[in-house]
């Protein structure tokens, strides 16, 4: 056999996907053995000589890496729609192509957005901790016992504003799931450097029957949402943008979620507004420091924080999805084919 291209996968992507990997016997496929985030000094060990990686989320594609894998990488694939853990320049610098997994993922985040919305504004932490802990008999029906506010329109709250921060596929996504809940308006903030778009936004408020579908500065962002989606990538320029300053502008019966990156919220903030009552609740799906969150967290001991390790989109069909168009990227830039879905460096 002549020479074989080195290709390096950190995580088993399960007996769906692995057998896109295996036929190909024209490649040295490299796979780490265990069922745990890979070992930064395996990665380093085998990427010299690679001429792609396979990475998740959880591995740092940064110049010591690419130094260490020398010119003939060709292509870095992500499992995942985000990609703050890759640093774009130096990739694009050494010409090595980008592929990552948008769309496949889109349902399965906005299915847990709307949960985690649900889950905050009915108390779902507290109630389900009180029953658990079998405390049900002590608080038995009463009138207002753990009520919390609706979702959907009722008639003395019959205006519903949806607030995202960042307006992308997922946003719009979970938009569309909350029109049956009778949410009237909508307000988003964007990248402040993207161009507005507004014969979209027209047509997008008409599809789904709103009053009114508006892009606003952050302040009025903060103002305005009864339920506030935060969905937009990480990295440094995205931090902390909801912090004290953003939250006391927040309605008292408001709702956060976070689905996007824990970076974004402020944690200590957001711990604060919910101890002294700036908000109702939150509901978040990841946060800053993660994996590292125990049970004394800020966050985690908050009663009107619903805090989930980062399930968004760990669904069996989701995650078949993203590990396929993973492999797929990775191959076809190696065949020296077009990628389905990559990031123009
Ligand atoms: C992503 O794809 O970026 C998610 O955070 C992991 O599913």
């Amino acid at each position: 056999a002549g020479f074989r291209p080195k290709v390096v996968v950190t995580r088993n992507l399960g007996p769906d996907v692995m057998p896109l990997l295996y036929e190909r016997s024209d490649l040295d496929l490299v796979l780490w053995p265990e069922d745990r985030v890979a070992d930064r000094s395996w990665l380093l060990e085998n990427i010299p000589g690679a001429a792609g990686v396979l990475v998740m989320i959880t591995e740092k594609v940064d110049k010591e890496l690419l130094e260490a894998a020398g010119p003939s990488l060709k292509v870095a694939s992500t499992m995942s729609v985000g990609y703050e853990h890759a640093d774009l320049s130096e990739l694009g610098k050494r010409g090595i192509k980008f592929g990552y997994t948008p769309d496949v993922l889109t349902d399965a985040v906005a299915d847990l957005s709307v949960m985690l919305a649900l889950m905050a504004g009915r108390n779902a932490g507290q109630v389900i901790t009180l029953v658990q802990d079998s405390k049900w008999p002590a608080s038995p029906w009463a009138p207002f016992a753990f009520c919390g506010p609706q979702l959907s329109t009722t008639p003395i709250s019959a205006k519903r504003t949806v607030g995202f921060l960042g307006f992308g596929r997922i946003s719009q996504a979970t938009l569309a799931r909350l029109v049956p809940f009778g949410i009237t308006d909508c307000v988003y903030s964007s990248n402040p450097t993207s161009q507005p778009t507004p014969s979209r936004d027209e047509a997008l408020a008409k599809k789904h029957g709103l009053k009114s579908l508006r892009r606003v500065n952050v302040d009025e962002l903060a103002r305005e949402s009864d339920v506030l989606f935060v969905l937009a990538p990480g990295g440094p320029t995205t931090r902390h943008l909801v912090n004290e300053e953003f939250l006391k502008k927040m309605k008292k019966t408001s709702i956060l979620v976070n689905t996007s990156r824990g970076t974004l919220v402020d944690s200590d903030a957001l711990g604060k507004a919910l101890r002294e009552g700036w908000i109702w609740g939150a509901g978040l799906d990841v946060v800053e420091g993660e994996p590292h969150i125990a049970a004394d967290h800020v966050l985690v001991k908050e009663p009107r924080c619903v805090v989930l390790p980062h399930i968004g989109s760990a669904t069996l069909e989701t995650r078949v999805g993203m590990a396929t168009l993973a492999v797929q990227n990775l191959l076809a830039a190696l065949d020296g084919k077009e990628m389905p879905a990559s990031i123009d460096l």
